[in-house]
């Protein structure tokens, strides 16, 4: 008989106005209902059409801005190298790059998006664990600030490519510390079976070996430990505890170091979970290596842009299965994949002004994609809707426009961004046309 009753919405939920409360871009209007910075997304959805992407200019500053003020409280040396991989739209890069970001980057593709939008690659770098040999001879001839390196055989690799070239290339060594970050499995890196970086003990035989290479010039070490750390700061601490506690053992092997890097991971409230400030983060990094006395890095992706970024869709519309309303949306997993990858929770809002005031009853928001993982939220509070209402799915300025696909033949969604009252387009939504440009026929099936 379960299934006759709708299912009960969480009412651990956050409402409509708390959600709202959170993101200082979003305000709802009166008559115009909800704004990004000053613009109607009713405006934008006129305009440009939906699903959209919408970022939010000011909010990418107030954060970088942010995030510089703590580690500078702290009495950090510190450079910030936006990790890319959240969000490479050339706008963003432009925003972030103004405020004085450097990039972490993992593709000649990312490096080739930073270079465009002014990051130089002197102040760029590059991180993961598959490298092709072309990327790293790109990398070196572009004069890259550090690659991260994963692996003894990356280090081979790299020593190869530079002393062709006659340089020495400037590598830090990725350790992989061991510890919990307690996130989703999917985003967790620093664990011994992650496949990321070199073991803790493996680390000094190997810098020792670095700097023994021709085309290898030791620079450092780097962690990353995961993505969307919420946990408070114990997972941080350990981690560049041992991180400080390898650097006294190269040094004491004579061995040079001359910067740490803390990598990313920090993360945001996306329901309710309470996330550590960029200052209890600068903190933690101050108690462990701050005595070291020399200067640290920081890759952050999703802190700075994930709060910046909306999805605006339509319903297409409101259907009623056997057991649940559905409203179906024409934005899909395709579009934003982390609630069918990752489980992940995102705030729904309705863009109408009038939503706030009509009666909410559970939803589940789908995509129209042929899969039942294509569903953004269940049991969700919402108004009636009807066929073109809009709504906002927040905090999709980290890891959604990046991961889309054109799964189902769903072209790529446009991207705007917003700065204060003015609203522009800053990548053209994809064509059916473009769709089917890159494919070919072979000379037997055409005709
Ligand atoms: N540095 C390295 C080496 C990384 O691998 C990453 C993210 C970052 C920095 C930036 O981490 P952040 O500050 O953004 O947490 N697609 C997943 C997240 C994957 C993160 C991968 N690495 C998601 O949507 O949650």
């Amino acid at each position: 008989m379960a299934t006759a009753l709708p299912i009960a919405p969480d009412s651990a939920d956050p409402t409509f106005d708390e959600l709202l409360a959170a993101r200082p871009a979003l305000s709802l209007h009166a008559r115009d209902g909800l704004l990004v910075e000053e613009v109607p997304l009713a405006r934008i959805a006129a305009e440009y059409g939906t699903p959209t992407w919408v970022y939010s200019a000011g909010t990418l500053r107030r954060r970088f801005r942010a995030l510089k003020a703590a580690l500078e409280g702290a009495g950090l040396q510190a450079s910030i190298h936006y990790a890319t991989k959240a969000n490479d739209n050339q706008a963003v890069l432009r925003v972030l790059r103004a405020e004085g970001a450097g990039a972490d980057i993992v593709s000649a593709g990312e490096l080739r998006a930073t270079m465009a939008a002014g990051i130089p690659a002197g102040e760029t770098v590059f991180s993961g664990v598959g490298k092709t040999l072309e990327e790293i001879r790109f990398a070196l001839t572009q004069g890259i600030f550090q690659l991260n390196a994963e692996s003894v055989e990356e280090i081979d690799m790299i020593s190869a490519v530079a002393s062709e070239m006659g340089v020495k290339a400037p590598v830090s060594l990725r350790v992989n510390p061991d510890v919990d970050a307690r996130t989703h499995a999917k985003i967790t890196t620093g664990k011994a079976e992650n496949k990321f970086g070199i073991a803790y003990d493996d680390a000094l035989p190997l810098y020792t070996r670095m700097a023994s290479l021709p085309g290898i010039r030791p620079i450092g070490i780097a962690t990353h430990i995961g993505s969307q750390i919420t946990d408070g700061m114990s997972a941080y601490r350990a981690a560049y505890a041992r991180l400080a506690e390898m650097v006294h053992a190269l040094r004491a092997h004579n061995l040079p170091v001359e910067r740490v890097d803390c990598g990313g991971g920090l993360g945001i409230p996306y329901r309710d979970e309470v996330a550590p400030t960029p200052e209890a983060l600068a903190g933690a990094i101050k108690a462990t290596l701050g005595g070291l006395g020399i200067p640290v890095m920081l890759e952050p992706g999703r802190w700075l842009v994930g709060p910046a970024g909306f999805l605006l869709a339509s319903v297409v519309l409101q259907k009623r299965g056997a057991a649940r309303r559905f409203l179906v949306l024409d934005a899909a997993m395709n579009d934003l994949l982390r609630p069918a990858m990752y489980e992940a929770w995102h705030g729904i809002v309705p863009v109408s002004p009038l939503a706030r005031t009509a009666a909410l009853s559970s939803a589940d928001i789908v995509g129209p994609v042929c899969e039942s993982g294509d569903t953004f939220a269940k049991g969700r509070l919402m108004p009636e809707m009807v066929p073109g209402d809009l709504v906002a799915i927040l905090d999709a300025g980290a890891y959604g426009a990046v991961m889309s696909s054109t799964y189902n033949a769903r072209p790529l969604a446009a991207e705007v961004l917003v700065d204060g009252a003015r609203a522009a387009l800053v990548r053209v939504r994809q064509t059916h046309e473009d769709l089917l440009a890159s494919q070919r026929l072979p000379e037997w099936l055409a005709g």
